[in-house]
């Protein structure tokens, strides 16, 4: 029997490559470019399936030009905000995600910048670096201190909890806001405020670990931002769609906030070139869940899913 053809979009680990080819007819895009919606389209009718990244962008209007023999979007990725759910599921097509694997993987990135925004990590960085360091003082680069200090997180999923196991290992206080509150097992101590203005107003440093959905579009606004205590540290390895880029410059112009850690931006690639002249925005190429191991595990859990749906099973990641 002839196996179902898939195509994958982007560069994956070489297990994921290597299992891939033992399984199906894999069409690999060596290249390693995005797809762009042409790409896509005129692929869907040469495959059964697809393992995309959120590189790959299915539109209500890619979706509509679909050929029938798509029938499996197995994306190697937790965020699904580059599909567009209604548009596919009306076209009877399956879609799933990673869940889980990439949570410690984009915690530690969260940490890391949380860090590095903290204490100034770029400016020390540079300095040394430049060959400027030429003098030693006691308020050199005096930085922000997490032991103690209290860490808001928005989303308690798989990352959000991750990054509060983290955290707790720094001796933060752990305060949180999701849709619903976590079990007291889960929740560990954590304290959960229902109202998410609340929750900003008792954050030192806030770290963002929520999807990207309509609702949650400019989700950190001025008004918000405003509602940080003075010299709080903002960090995002979410999504850019979560925070307004406008208002995040004016908090750190202004001095409100003390420093950020991005890891994504509205404009993915690329970024906000405004945001390159501040040393205290401590930024990353959307790498949260770079890892070896990690890109394995998603690899894995992408083909997992493709797999059950090949064997006539539902996926165990559908979303
Ligand atoms: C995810 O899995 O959503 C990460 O942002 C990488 O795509």
């Amino acid at each position: 029997m002839s196996k179902p053809v898939i195509w994958i979009t982007r560069t994956l680990s070489a297990a994921t490559l290597a299992r891939a080819r033992r399984d199906y007819d894999v069409i690999w895009n060596d290249a390693d470019t995005p797809g762009r919606a042409a790409d896509i389209i005129a692929m869907s009718g040469q495959i059964d399936g697809v393992i995309p990244c959120h590189s790959e962008h299915f539109t209500a209007d890619v979706v509509a030009q679909l050929d029938p023999r798509l029938k499996i979007i197995a994306n190697h990725s937790v965020g699904v905000d580059h599909c567009d759910l209604p548009a596919l599921r009306s076209r009877g097509i399956t879609v799933t995600n990673t869940p889980g694997v990439l949570s410690d993987a984009t915690a530690e990135l969260a940490m890391m910048l949380m860090l590095a925004a903290a204490r100034h990590g770029i400016a020390g960085d540079s300095l040394v670096r430049t060959g400027a360091w030429d003098a030693w003082s006691p308020a050199l680069l005096v930085g922000k201190q997490v032991t103690g200090a209290r860490l808001g997180i928005i989303g308690m999923g798989g990352v959000g909890l991750a990054m509060a196991r983290k955290a707790r290992g720094f001796d933060m206080k752990i305060h949180y806001h999701n849709r619903t509150r976590l079990s007291p097992d889960m929740e560990a101590g954590a304290i959960y405020h229902d109202d998410l203005d609340d929750l900003l107003a008792a954050s030192d440093f806030l770290s963002l670990h929520c999807p990207s959905t309509p609702q949650t579009k400019g989700l950190i606004n001025a008004r918000r931002l405003d509602l940080l205590p003075p010299g709080a540290v903002l960090v995002n390895t979410a999504r850019g769609s979560l925070v307004d880029e406008d208002a995040l410059l004016a908090a750190i112009e202004t001095g409100h906030l003390a420093a950020a850690g991005l890891d994504c931006f509205d404009v993915e690639p690329g970024g906000n070139p405004a945001f390159a002249k501040h040393r205290n925005i401590v930024m990353m190429p959307h790498v949260g869940s770079a890892t070896m191991q990690t890109r394995d595990a998603m690899g894995a859990m992408a083909l997992d899913n493709l797999d059950s749906f090949f064997r006539g099973e539902t996926p165990a990641n559908v979303v």
